[in-house]
């Protein structure tokens, strides 16, 4: 029998529940998830790549069927080295869609076999993205509910003067 690999690649900086909700809906179409944290984004993240691996491998304890790992380079490259046959990306609003259809594209043309998989997480964490979930407890706001309690925990020591 074939079994379906995916690739659920980003920077999670930090986990949302929004990831984690898409992650859920991954694990039950594909046969097994590696959620995939880029290294070199260059995207001046809060969180090291090891904290960051620590925060989804707690979050994703309860999968059987899903494991973390991190990658550099191209994301072909990866998911080649992987053996896996589909990359994950979640969609949240038709502005998400611009930006992914350009990646799912150029991946394409990298590697015509592989497919990019577009899922919708929960329309209640449309507007939720790590970006905006340090913005708002930075300054000071609550983020209660959008992103699991030990990330809370994990920004609260962070960032000493963010939301209490
Ligand atoms: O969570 P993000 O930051 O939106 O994820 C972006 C990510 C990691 C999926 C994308 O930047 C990526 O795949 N980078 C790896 C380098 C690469 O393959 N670039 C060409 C993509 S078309």
């Amino acid at each position: 029998m074939n079994t379906v690999k995916a690739i659920y690649p980003g920077s999670f900086d930090p986990v949302t529940n929004g990831h984690l909700d898409l992650i859920t809906r991954g694990t039950k179409i594909f046969d097994h998830l590696v959620v995939a944290i880029l290294k070199n984004s260059g995207k001046n993240p809060l969180f090291s790549v090891a904290e960051r691996v620590e925060m989804l491998s707690e979050a994703l304890a309860g999968f059987s069927n899903v494991s973390v790992a991190t990658f550099d380079g191209l994301l072909v490259d990866f998911v080649r080295e992987q053996h896996a046959q589909a990359v994950m990306r979640g969609i949240r609003a038709i502005s998400d869609y611009e930006y992914e259809l350009q990646m799912a594209l150029m991946n394409r043309r990298l590697a015509p076999d592989l497919e990019t998989v577009f899922l919708m997480p929960d329309g209640k964490y449309s507007f939720v993205s790590s970006r905006l979930v340090k913005e708002v407890f930075t300054l000071g706001g609550s983020i209660e509910g959008l992103v699991p309690q030990f990330v809370i925990e994990r920004l609260k020591a962070r960032v000493p003067n963010g939301h209490p």
